[in-house]
């Protein structure tokens, strides 16, 4: 038997939140087909779309990973094939290692007698994604199992939080890639006591604006002081990318994951196209061509 999974793109973290908050984007994202063969062991047949070589073995690969994890934990010495779609382009701060591992235990799941719950799904998702991104931190995971803005935090069950159905995502990924262990070795040195204070403030602002649908506190509290000065210089023009995104009206922009996409969060759908097409032109100018996702939160 066969069964296929798509797993959305995500924006993870969500500025503020590093490595803890994360949301699911539509029009972007992974398909795994998993079928049950005779022969033991995980193997991947192919792997299509994706711009970059990726690790076939199956220890290496996050969607191979996240089913010897969950096989493993089942006592099961079943075979499985699976064959891969990427649809979130390498290194675009998108989640699309986190995706694929998504993908594989989903499509996996629908195969069991006895399905497994999400927790445990989310589980060997990020037993997968951890030999990617070298560390395990669900906000990636955790929106895309979810659906909508998830909070992951260690080894809890991940948390889907409320969101105002006027809150929209304007996403655009330059035509460049970061890799997540490069923007995360630009994080290392000294942080200030203040800024932890201040970043842990802007994250409870954002928590409860999206709880109480209060966009001037999601607007007031949308801004990362931590990472995204480390990080900035790592993406050519993103000064000018957030401040066109400001400029058109968005509630607040950053760093969507470790870059080089850039998110930002508006009220309404008109408001999120305009602060798209700004990012976009804006990018422009600093010489890269990009694409545009829109969409809620
Ligand atoms: N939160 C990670 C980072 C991205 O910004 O380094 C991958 O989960």
């Amino acid at each position: 038997s066969t069964a296929r999974a798509f797993s959305p793109a995500s924006v993870g973290n969500i500025g503020i939140g590093f490595d803890l908050l994360g949301h699911a984007l539509s029009g972007a994202g992974d398909s795994v087909e998993v079928r049950v063969v005779d022969a033991p062991g995980v193997r991947i047949e192919s792997i299509e779309g994706s711009d970059r070589p990726l690790p076939k073995a199956a220890e290496e690969n996050t969607a191979g990973a996240a089913l010897l994890s969950m096989l493993a934990a089942l006592g099961s010495e079943q075979g499985l094939t699976l064959r891969i779609e990427k649809g979130i382009p390498f290194g675009s701060g998108m989640g699309g290692s986190a995706a694929s591992a998504v993908a594989a235990v989903v499509a996996a799941n629908a195969l069991l007698a006895e399905p497994l719950q999400v927790e445990a799904l989310y589980h060997h998702a990020l037993e997968g994604e951890s030999v990617a991104s070298g560390s395990r931190h669900g906000d990636n995971v955790a929106p895309m199992l979810l659906g909508g803005v998830a909070m992951a935090v260690g080894e809890r069950a991940p948390l889907k939080l409320d969101v105002p159905p006027l809150l929209y995502c304007a996403h655009v990924h330059p035509h460049c890639a970061i890799e997540t262990r490069h923007a995360r070795a630009a994080l290392a040195g000294h942080y200030e006591l203040g800024e932890f204070i201040a970043q842990s403030g802007h994250l409870a602002l954002v928590l409860t604006g999206l709880a109480r649908a209060d966009r001037a506190l999601i607007a007031a509290g949308l801004d990362d002081v931590l990472i995204e000065p480390r990080r900035a210089r790592l993406i050519p023009g993103f000064a000018e990318v957030k401040q066109a995104a400001l400029d058109a009206g968005a509630l607040g922009a950053s760093i969507s994951g470790a870059g080089p996409s850039v998110f930002a969060w508006c009220w309404g759908e008109n408001d999120a196209r305009r602060a798209a097409d700004a990012m976009r032109s804006a990018f422009a100018g600093a010489g890269l061509e990009s694409d545009l996702l829109v969409g809620p939160v």
